[in-house]
């Protein structure tokens, strides 16, 4: 058994603008996506998953014929992880030069499915490299970030950037401009993740974006006005010493920004009534800053807040069915067994 897990993230700025070439800040969260592999003797598929917010699937398959036909909870947040589970199972495939191999496939994870917190990157990441590793090919840490993204971007119909897969690859806080991908030096910010237990999907969100973008000029200018708000932040991030805590200084201008980058993403149409509930209900409570995370629709939000009253303030907000303190994960894709 070949066993390696992966991060979810935060984005601190930039999702949606990040897809259309602007800079983007997600920082990696220690909640984790593990992938257990075990090649087969024939070419199916067995997927046994637990823990991806729903009551878990199982589900067995030919591994060429692209039908799911025995999936115990046939949501479409269920299709969508078996779609990204056999994205991965390509990449891993193609990478080991092996077209005809079948695996029992295992995903826990404590990332919740669809919510903003790149719990399908999480899955694609630690799942190539576990399949590749079974197969016996050590692949680098860009090569995986590498085909991660070429998964998400084939299952999301060509709408994705390389953030969310470069992200869980190397851990930390990155940033993502188009091609261009670099880990960042940052102080550990103190994040704060509310989730109404709720998803967005983020194939029509995106395209939501991207219709806007191409009927009005002034939504073009509101995806590159948040591309200024990412240089604006990482100009901060850079002045900030990565060793200490970030000083309080730091977290006002950070949570300004942020607070920014949600008016944005609402003008976008990508916010929801309990998204916005969660970051005014975080902002009231004290928090520097607070923004939808990832795609929207639904899921979850991130807020700055050193102190426990952002999480007590929304512990306390109606609609809100998680809190928890989400640690900067400085830990990538690992292997586990
Ligand atoms: C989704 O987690 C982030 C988006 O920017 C899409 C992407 O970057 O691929 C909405």
């Amino acid at each position: 058994m070949t066993v390696s897990s992966a991060p979810g993230k935060v984005y601190l700025f930039g999702e949606h603008a990040v897809v259309y070439g602007e800079p983007a800040v997600p920082c990696a969260v220690e909640r984790r996506a593990t992938v257990s592999v075990e090649p087969r003797e024939d070419d199916h598929i067995r997927v046994e998953a637990r823990d991806l917010s729903l009551d878990g699937f199982t589900v067995e398959y030919a591994g060429s014929t692209g039908d799911h036909p025995d999936v115990n909870v046939p949501t479409p947040l269920v299709e969508a992880a078996i779609g990204y589970i056999d994205a991965a199972v390509e990449q891993a495939l193609d990478a080991a030069g092996e077209s005809d191999v079948g695996f029992d496939i295992t995903v826990e994870s404590d990332i919740p499915l669809g919510a903003g917190l790149g719990s399908s990157a999480a899955v694609v990441v630690a799942g190539i490299d576990a399949a590749t590793r079974a197969l016996g090919v050590e692949l680098d840490a860009e090569e995986i970030a590498d085909r991660a993204y070429r998964a998400e971007y084939a299952v999301q119909d060509g709408q994705a950037s390389r953030a969310d897969t470069f992200c869980s690859t190397m851990g930390g806080a990155v940033r993502v401009e188009g091609d261009d991908c670099r880990t960042l030096d940052t102080p550990n910010l103190p994040f704060v993740v509310g989730f109404d237990g709720g998803a967005g999907d983020t194939g029509a969100l995106v395209a939501g974006v991207r219709d806007l973008r191409e009927r009005y000029g002034f939504a073009a200018d509101t995806v590159d006005t948040i591309g200024d708000i990412v240089r604006e932040g990482e100009e901060l991030l850079s002045e900030a010493d990565p060793e200490s805590d970030p000083d309080e200084s730091l977290l006002v201008e950070l949570g300004n920004l942020m607070n920014f980058n949600h008016g944005l993403l609402e003008a976008l149409g990508v916010s929801s009534r309990s998204l916005d509930n969660m970051v005014w209900a975080a902002r009231t409570a004290g928090a520097h800053g607070a923004k939808l995370t990832g795609a929207g629709g639904g899921g979850c939000i991130v807020a700055l807040d050193p102190t426990p009253e952002t999480q007590t303030g929304l512990r306390f907000t109606p609609g809100c069915e998680d809190v928890f303190r989400a640690e900067l994960a400085t830990e990538g894709v690992r292997a586990e067994a």
